[in-house]
Parts: structure tokens; C-alpha cells; sequence
């Protein structure tokens, strides 16, 4: 049995941030984690994975679609899948054991297995009961399951079977048109999938801003992605190796079939909390199975803290991560602070998508009065010379004051793009103040600073 300041539970990004942070604020820190591997479902089946996929995938695309006409002709690549899933390996490899090297540099114990609570101020992990004065649940989150629809992880997977499939189908049915559906589907699109996606919602990725859900689902279908829209995904019924997926249309109820290869369910994921013993423990849930916190991430139980997807809040890796630091730095006797109204959401598709703050269907919900200042990447010329044209910047400013709101990208590296928006929006900046920031020529950012421009007197490549 050890002694520690605080124990984190999981090593995902939530965990992970908060153990180097707890570490070093001078706390002696130990993580428990049960995987093989640290890093959780982010490294190891999730962000990074399907991020080595769709690099890899948007290269063949590129080789296809756009070599010849920059004059490099030759042979188009072929897939070899099984060097695919190596790369990808590969890099989950290397970044997993990146986390290893900074628990030893930084003098964190990794208490391998799976924990439990047995009372506040325990954890249990195999035989051994360890102390800490203060435990962090960072245990992340696993796939919803849909009624009536079982998941075997060859024929109807998850995102964790998704990344590992043994061939690219020929048939690929996706349930739900949100992030991990539409980067998984775009991915076997590109491999050459037939690839279609059924919504239950008249729209693709329900909360966004919906002139950039339209957009992007307009990129994507003239990538190959077909959409089925309004439709309740009854039934998966699995023989021989192949799937039966059988929906309703909701405008009128009538029955449908379509046949797949395979299966991508992705209709949401849900806190995973399983065999930590909060129930015996007296750990206040809300009714969608989230640990309660306080506004400092604290459970009702003393010492007891929880953060990340165990939570309330978007389910994101970055999201966790800035909880881990703040938790850390709470449990350290400082004060850590997270600006929920500046967290970043990105889809990595391509174009990709990335949006912050608020969208204009919220504005006008709340009665705000605003201004739009939008800029097509089309004029942009860096991105004109990269095959990037598509998509475009929206900036929602407040009408009197002129203070950034919101922002929503929809083209080439909009993820990378919209951190000049958070930072701005942490200053509580103008759009003017964004606009007479000078952006380096040719630049996609550029196009940030146009949308800015776009707010007050116009742009200027409009
Ligand atoms: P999601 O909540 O983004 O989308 C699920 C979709 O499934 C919704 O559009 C919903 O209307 C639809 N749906 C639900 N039941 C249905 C049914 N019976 N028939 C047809 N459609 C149905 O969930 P997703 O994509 O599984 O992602 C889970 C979480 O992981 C999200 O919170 C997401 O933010 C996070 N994530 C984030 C990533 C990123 O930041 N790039 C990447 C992957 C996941």
C-alpha cells in the first residue's frame, strides 16, 4: 500500500493533463489505469487513430484528384491496407509511449489495473488499497449502444472496430451523421467505400451553426458520402458476414432496408463509470448517468473529484484536459478556472470544420442583436493554389459593440485556424480588433481576418 497527495483514475487526456499538472504543483501523484496502454480512448482508439487514417486517406485523395493537374503524373498509389493500419499503429505507439516518458519525467506512478473507491480517501486497484488525500474519476466515456442492435465489432462496430477493420467494404452504413460518423464515413468514402449515412435529425451534426452543416454536407455528398436524412434507424440484423439495416422515414412512417457490409453505430457515447462503486460511495449522478460536480469540478463526497466525458459538458478530449489542469491546480490550494464559453469543437474531415462560441441560430433564440461578417475561401489565394477553395470564415460579432460571439470555419485547416477567435474572444476583443491585426500574405488565415473585416466596412478580396 502507497500513500499519495491525489490519485488520478484513467489515463486519458482528462487524467493524464492532471497528473504532469498535479506533479508539477509538488503533489506526489499515481494514476490507475487498466489498459495496456496509457493515453485512453483518445490515443489509443479514438482521436489519434482516426486522425492517422484520415491523413492518410486525404493523401490518396490528393493523389487522385489533384496530382495531374500540378504535373505530377505517374502511377495513382494503391491501398495496402494492412500498411495502413500499421502506420496507424504505429503512431498510437508513439504517442502512448510519449505519455510513459513524461509519467517517468515527471515522477508519476502508473498503478496498473482497473480501480475502485472503497471509501473516500481509497483506491483499490487488484489486491492493493492505496491512500490519497484527493481522487480525480477521470475515466472517460464508451459508445451508446442503440436498442434492439448488437455490436460485435466485426460486422456492426463501434468508432474502436472502425479503426480496425480487417478490409475496406464494399458497403459501408453509418447511424448518425455526427463527428465520428462523418470522419469515419469520409475516410472508407475516400478508401473507396460506398459509404451511406443515416440521421434521425433533417440535419447532419446536430448544434451547428446550420448555414456550415449545409455547406458541409454538400462537400461531403460530392465526396461520394450518401445521406439519408429524418430517418430512425430500427434494427441491424447480422447473417453470414453481412448486415440488414432496417429505418423508417419519419416525414411518413414508411418501413426501409438497405443491405451493408458494415455498420459504423455512432449515436453518441455515454459516461463510463463502471466499477468504481460511486453508488455504495453516496456519489451524486445526474439523471443522464454524469458525475455531479461543483463549479471546481468537487463531487458532494470530500476529496472526491470527477472530470472530462464522466461529466457534464461537450464530450472532448480538450475539453477534459483543460479540467485536469484546473482540477489539479484546485486540489494544489490555487485557483483553476475553465472558460466554458471558449471551448473549440473540430471535425477533421476535409475541408474540416471548427466552430467556437455561439451560433447564429443561438443569437437569435436568445434575442441578440448581431452582425455576420462572412469570407469565402475562394478568395483566397493561398488557399486557391492548394485545391482549397471550398468553404468559408463566419464571424458573429454583437451588433452595438462590435465583441466576437462566435465563429464557424468550414475549410482548409479551420481547426488549426479558429485559436485565433478563442484567443481573441478570451481578450473579450472586437472583430475590429481582429480585423486590423496584421495576418501574414499568403496565408489561410487571411480569410480569418477578411470574415473580421467583413463585420465593419468590408473585405477587401470579396
Ligand atoms: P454525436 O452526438 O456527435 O452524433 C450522433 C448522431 O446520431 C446525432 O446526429 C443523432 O441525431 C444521431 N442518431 C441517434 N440515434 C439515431 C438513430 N436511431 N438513427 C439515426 N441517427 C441517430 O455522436 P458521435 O459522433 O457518436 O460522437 C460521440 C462523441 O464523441 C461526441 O460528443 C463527439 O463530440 C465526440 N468526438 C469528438 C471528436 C472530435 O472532436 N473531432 C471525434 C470523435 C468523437
Amino acid at each position: 500500500m502507497s500513500s499519495y497527495d491525489v490519485i488520478i483514475i484513467g489515463a486519458g487526456p482528462g487524467g493524464y493533463v492532471c497528473a504532469i499538472r498535479c506533479a508539477q504543483l509538488g503533489l506526489k501523484t499515481a494514476v490507475v489505469e487498466g489498459r495496456e496502454t496509457l493515453g485512453g480512448t483518445c490515443l489509443n482508439i479514438g482521436c489519434i487513430p482516426s486522425k492517422a487514417l484520415l491523413h492518410a486517406s486525404h493523401q490518396l485523395h490528393e493523389a487522385e484528384h489533384n496530382f495531374a493537374k500540378m504535373g505530377l503524373k505517374g502511377k495513382t498509389p494503391s491501398v495496402d491496407w494492412p500498411q495502413m493500419l500499421a502506420y496507424k499503429d504505429d503512431v498510437i505507439g508513439q504517442n502512448t509511449k510519449g505519455i510513459e516518458f513524461l509519467f517517468k519525467k515527471n515522477k508519476i506512478d502508473w498503478l496498473k489495473g482497473w480501480g475502485s473507491i472503497p471509501a473516500a480517501g481509497k483506491v483499490k486497484v487488484g489486491d492493493d488499497v492505496h491512500e490519497a488525500k484527493a481522487i480525480v474519476i477521470a475515466t472517460g466515456s464508451t459508445p451508446s449502444a442503440l436498442p434492439g442492435i448488437d455490436i460485435d465489432e466485426k460486422v456492426v462496430v463501434t468508432s474502436e472496430g472502425a479503426l480496425s477493420l480487417p478490409k475496406i467494404p464494399k458497403k459501408m452504413v453509418v447511424i448518425g451523421a455526427g463527428v465520428i460518423g462523418l470522419e469515419l464515413g469520409s475516410v472508407y468514402a475516400r478508401l473507396g467505400a460506398e459509404v451511406q449515412v443515416i440521421e434521425y435529425l433533417d440535419h447532419i451534426t446536430p448544434g451547428m451553426d446550420a448555414e456550415v452543416s449545409k455547406t458541409f454536407q454538400r462537400l461531403l455528398a460530392k465526396q461520394g458520402l450518401s445521406f439519408t436524412l429524418g430517418a430512425a434507424v430500427k434494427s441491424v440484423e447480422t447473417a453470414k458476414g453481412k448486415a440488414k439495416v432496417a429505418y423508417t422515414l419519419r416525414k411518413d412512417d414508411s418501413a426501409h432496408e438497405v443491405d451493408a457490409d458494415v455498420v459504423l453505430v455512432a449515436t453518441g457515447r455515454k459516461p463510463y463509470t463502471d466499477g468504481l462503486g460511486l453508488a455504495d460511495l453516496g456519489v451524486e449522478m445526474t439523471d443522464r448517468g454524469q458525475v455531479k460536480t461543483d463549479a471546481h469540478w468537487a463531487t458532494n463526497v470530500k476529496g472526491i473529484y470527477a472530470i472530462g466525458d464522466a461529466i457534464t459538458g461537450p464530450m472532448l478530449a480538450h475539453k477534459a484536459e483543460d479540467e485536469g489542469m484546473a482540477v489539479a491546480e484546485v486540489i494544489a490550494g490555487k485557483h483553476g478556472h475553465v472558460n466554458y464559453g471558449v471551448i473549440p469543437g473540430v471535425i477533421y474531415t476535409h475541408p474540416e470544420v471548427a466552430t467556437v462560441g455561439a451560433t447564429e441560430e443561438q443569437l437569435k433564440k436568445d434575442g441578440r442583436a448581431y452582425k455576420v461578417g462572412k469570407f469565402s475561401f475562394m478568395g483566397n489565394g493561398r488557399a486557391k493554389a492548394n485545391f482549397a477553395g471550398d468553404g468559408f470564415v463566419k464571424i458573429l460579432a454583437d451588433k452595438e459593440t462590435d465583441r466576437i460571439l462566435g465563429a464557424h470555419i468550414i475549410g482548409p485547416m479551420a481547426g488549426d485556424l479558429i485559436h485565433e477567435v478563442c484567443v481573441a474572444m478570451e481578450f473579450g476583443a472586437s472583430a475590429q480588433d481582429l480585423a486590423l491585426t496584421c495576418h501574414a500574405h499568403p496565408t489561410y488565415s487571411e480569410a480569418v481576418r477578411e470574415a473580421a473585416l467583413a463585420c465593419g466596412d468590408g473585405p477587401i478580396h470579396a
